[in-house]
C-alpha cells in the first residue's frame, strides 16, 4: 500500500478535476464523497486529506509516500522530500498588492511571511512585514499594512476589496512530491500510482 497526502480546499477539487480528466472514475468517485472522514482507500492507494501546510510534514516524515501540495507551501518553508513533478492545475501566482496610488510600501502584510521577505531582498526594499494567518486584504483595508503579498488567481477577491496588483512574483502550480527514501523502496507501487494519474508516461 502506498499512502498519497491531498491537501484539503482548492486544489483538492482542482486534483479530482483532473483525475477525472483521466478517466479514473475509480479515485474520483471516492474522493468526490460527502464523508468527514480523513482517509480512504482505493485498491492499495491510502488517501489521506490534510491542511497543505502540513502535506510536506506527512512525506518529509515518510508518514505519506506521495503528496500533492501547491509550489506556494513548499517555496515557504524547507522540508526533505523529492521533487517530482509539476502538475497542470493550481495555478496560480504570488503578487504584491494594495490600495491604488500607493507610492512606497512601508508595511506588507502576509500569509507567507519568507516568501515576502525573500521578494524585498532581492528588490532591495526595507519593508516591515506582519504576518497574517489569512484574509490578508483586511490589513490594507484597515490601515494595518500598506500592502500585502499573497497568491492571486481569478483576481477576485483583490477587485471585490477594491485592491490592486502592482508586481507579480512568482507563478504557482500543484506539485507531486515524494518522501526520498519511499520513493525507492514501494517504487513498483508508486510508478504504477503516478502513471495511472499520468504524471509519468
Ligand atoms: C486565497 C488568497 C487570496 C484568494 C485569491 O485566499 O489568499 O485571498 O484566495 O483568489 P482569487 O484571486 O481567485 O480571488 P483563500 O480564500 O484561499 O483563504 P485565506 O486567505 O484565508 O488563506
Ligand atoms: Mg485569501
Amino acid at each position: 500500500m502506498i499512502t498519497v497526502a491531498l491537501s484539503k480546499g482548492r486544489l483538492f477539487d482542482d486534483f479530482i478535476k483532473y483525475i477525472e480528466g483521466q478517466g479514473l472514475k475509480k479515485y474520483s468517485e471516492v474522493l468526490r464523497g460527502e464523508s468527514r472522514t480523513l482517509f480512504t482507500l482505493v485498491d492499495d492507494v491510502r488517501f489521506i486529506f490534510a491542511k497543505g501546510p502540513d502535506v510536506p510534514v506527512y512525506v518529509e516524515r515518510g508518514a505519506a509516500d506521495i503528496g500533492i501540495v501547491g509550489s506556494d507551501i513548499l517555496d515557504e518553508e524547507d522540508f526533505e522530500y523529492l521533487n517530482v513533478s509539476g502538475l497542470p492545475f493550481g495555478r496560480c501566482h504570488f503578487a504584491l498588492a494594495g490600495p491604488p496610488n500607493i507610492d512606497h510600501f512601508n508595511t506588507v502584510a502576509s500569509k507567507y511571511i519568507n516568501i515576502a521577505r525573500k521578494y524585498f531582498n532581492q528588490e532591495q526594499e526595507a519593508v516591515s512585514l506582519i504576518h497574517l494567518n489569512g484574509s490578508v486584504e483586511l490589513a490594507p483595508i484597515l490601515g494595518l499594512a500598506d500592502g500585502i503579498v499573497d497568491i492571486v488567481q481569478t483576481g477576485n477577491t483583490l477587485k471585490d476589496n477594491g485592491l490592486i496588483e502592482y508586481k507579480k512574483i512568482t507563478e504557482v502550480q500543484a506539485r507531486l512530491i515524494a518522501n526520498k527514501q519511499t520513493f525507492y523502496t514501494k517504487e513498483e507501487e508508486i510508478y504504477k500510482f503516478i502513471s495511472e494519474i499520468g504524471v509519468i508516461a
